[in-house]
Parts: C-alpha cells; sequence; structure tokens
C-alpha cells in the first residue's frame, strides 16, 4: 500500500484527503499545525469508511514523524486568498509555512515525491524545491489541472455538452497572466476554435483566468477546494498507480519553452517517479508572448524571495 502525506488539514486538504480515500489510492497521513483539527477530520473520514466501502487507513496527525517514508506528500498548509488578497499578497507568510514543512519532508520523507498547492503556487513550487534540495522532477505544483478543469466547464457550459468530452490546456503561472489555450481545448478531438468566434472564446478564457477570485467572490470567506481537490487528487493518482498521463503542472523548467530557472506550468507525462517528461507544444507567437509574460511575473515573484 502506498503512503501518502497530505500537509494542511483545511479545505483543500482534508477534501482532498477524501478523495484519496474514497479512490482507494494509499494510506493517508493529514498533518496540521492546529492541535485536533486533523485528528479530528482524520476520524470523522474513517468513520464514513463502512458506508463508503473504502478499505485504507486515515491518521491525523501534529508530529511530522508520522509522515516517515511517504511516498508521495501534498503541501496544502498556508493562508487561502481572502476576497480584494491577490496570490502574491500570501507570498511572506506562506513561505515561511512551506519551507518549515519542506526541511521535514526532506527529513522524514526523502524518497517522496512532492506535489505543492499553497499559494501562490509557482513560487511555493520553487520554494519547495530549494528547501528540499529534491531533484526538481520530484518537486512540481498543481494549477493547470485546476485551470484547465475551469475552463473546459465553461466551454461544455456554453456548447451545453458534457464536460468529459472537452479537453483543456492552459498553460502558464497560477494567476493573471495564465495562458488557455483555445487551439489546443478540444471538444471530442475538435478544437474549440472551429466551434465558437473569437468573442465567445475571449468571454470563457477571461472566465477561466479569473476562476478563482470567481469562487472567492461568492464564498466570501476561503478560496475554492472542490475543484482543487479533484486536480490533486488526478495527479496524485497518475504517480501511485504509475499512469504516466499528460497533465498540465508547474515544473522547473531548464530551456523549455525558451526559460530556465523557473517554475512555469506546461504539460508533462507523470508516473511513479514524478515528471518523467516535460512536452513542448508548438506555440504561435501570440500564445508564446502570453506564456513569456506570465515567465516574467514569476520571475519577479522568485527575485523577492530571500533564499
Ligand atoms: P485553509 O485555511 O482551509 O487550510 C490551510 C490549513 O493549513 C489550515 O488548516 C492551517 O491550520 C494549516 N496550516 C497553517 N500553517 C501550517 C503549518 N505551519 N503547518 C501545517 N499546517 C499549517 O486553506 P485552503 O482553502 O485549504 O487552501 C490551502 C492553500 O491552498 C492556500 O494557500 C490556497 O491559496 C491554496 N490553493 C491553491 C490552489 C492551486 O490551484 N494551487 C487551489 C486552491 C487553494
Ligand atoms: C484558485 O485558483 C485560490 O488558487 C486558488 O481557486
Amino acid at each position: 500500500m502506498k503512503k501518502i502525506t497530505v500537509v494542511g488539514a483545511g479545505f483543500v486538504g482534508a477534501t482532498t484527503v477524501q478523495r484519496i480515500a474514497e479512490k482507494e489510492l494509499g494510506d493517508v497521513v493529514m498533518t496540521d499545525i492546529v492541535e485536533g483539527l486533523p485528528q479530528g477530520k482524520a476520524l470523522d473520514l474513517m468513520e464514513s469508511a463502512p458506508i463508503e466501502g473504502f478499505d485504507v487507513e486515515i491518521m491525523g496527525t501534529n508530529d511530522y514523524k508520522d509522515i516517515q517514508d511517504s511516498d508521495v506528500v501534498v503541501i496544502t498548509a498556508g493562508l487561502a486568498r481572502k476576497p480584494g488578497m491577490t496570490r502574491d499578497d500570501l507570498v511572506k507568510i506562506n513561505s515561511n509555512i512551506v519551507g518549515e514543512v519542506c526541511e521535514n519532508i526532506k527529513k522524514y520523507a526523502p524518497d517522496s515525491v512532492v506535489i505543492v498547492v499553497t499559494n501562490p503556487l509557482d513560487i511555493m513550487t520553487y520554494i519547495a524545491m530549494k528547501k528540499t534540495g529534491f531533484h526538481p522532477s520530484r518537486v512540481f505544483g498543481m494549477s493547470g489541472v485546476l485551470d484547465s478543469a475551469r475552463f473546459a466547464t465553461f466551454v461544455a457550459m456554453e456548447l451545453g455538452c458534457s464536460a468529459r468530452d472537452v479537453d483543456a490546456m492552459v498553460l502558464g503561472g497560477h494567476g493573471d497572466t495564465m495562458v488557455p489555450l483555445p487551439r489546443h481545448t478540444t471538444v471530442s478531438g475538435v478544437s474549440i476554435t472551429e466551434l465558437m468566434d473569437d468573442d465567445t472564446i475571449d468571454r470563457l478564457v477571461e472566465r477561466a483566468v479569473n476562476g478563482g477570485a470567481e469562487i472567492v467572490e461568492l464564498l466570501k470567506t476561503g478560496s475554492a477546494f472542490y475543484a482543487p481537490s479533484a486536480a490533486i487528487t488526478a495527479m496524485v493518482e497518475s504517480i501511485v498507480r504509475d499512469q504516466h498521463r499528460i497533465l498540465p503542472a508547474a515544473v522547473f523548467l531548464h530551456g523549455q519553452y525558451g526559460h530556465e530557472g523557473i517554475y512555469l506550468g506546461v504539460p508533462v507525462k507523470l508516473g511513479a517517479n514524478g515528471v518523467e517528461a516535460i512536452l513542448e507544444l508548438d506555440l504561435t507567437e501570440a500564445e508564446q508572448a502570453m506564456l513569456d509574460k506570465s515567465a516574467e511575473a514569476v520571475k519577479v515573484g522568485i527575485s523577492t524571495l530571500d533564499i
């Protein structure tokens, strides 16, 4: 049985644990800084096992020793964005939290694959790579699966078709500069550029880019967690079941797409050892320019870090 740790027992963390358990992807350890919170949620989830019929252990703890030898560690610890707050406002607080979490991952789960979720995503993933010292193929961030799912949802709503038939692709940083790619967004294999006019596509692209903020505005306290936890679980599944799925993820670039030394969302192949390959799409000049702008925003964020 694989061992999966989820750090942070908040909305995203606990919902991710629920999804992982219900899919029986492995035994799960949920940690948090708040005493009783991970223990309470873990017990509550375990008590759903006789009803849901899953057969994995879920443990809640405040002690990092319990993450010993995890195969996968998901980092959701940190503050969530509040209305009016940008992802970058969170950088200072969350970099300290992610730094501390990573020192413990390095100590107790030195062979794990690490998926970062905490915002601002691309910057936190960079910190995680530096603080763990792990090879970048074992440290990457979740954003593209979520951003693509949002774009796919809006496409399905617009066309009145099943979301299952929509495959969307969003590149770039997890922020206002993300790059949805309509050319590579398809409905049963047909690009949406053949199914919708430009104004409609622009409207859906804008909604996808603002997808996180739209949920924050509605919820008023806290941010999205159902779609984020589904996105994380898809990545965890590809790793623990060695599925080699092609999914967008924030990965460390060393020359791909013309960028070096930063984390940025691009399509990758995900398997048991983490990122097995980075796929390079042929971008138009306009798409490449948008990706460069997104990379620039991530670079600025990284340059402010004191690590
Ligand atoms: P939340 O506030 O519900 O949960 C965060 C949890 O982290 C809390 O339970 C808190 O006690 C815990 N925590 C704080 N400091 C800690 C520490 N030092 N060690 C261990 N645990 C600690 O927030 P939510 O909604 O679960 O979001 C978590 C993070 O994920 C936020 O930064 C949010 O912005 C980000 N996020 C990122 C997404 C993405 O696409 N990458 C999507 C959704 C959320
Ligand atoms: C989202 O996109 C808050 O990053 C989070 O929902």
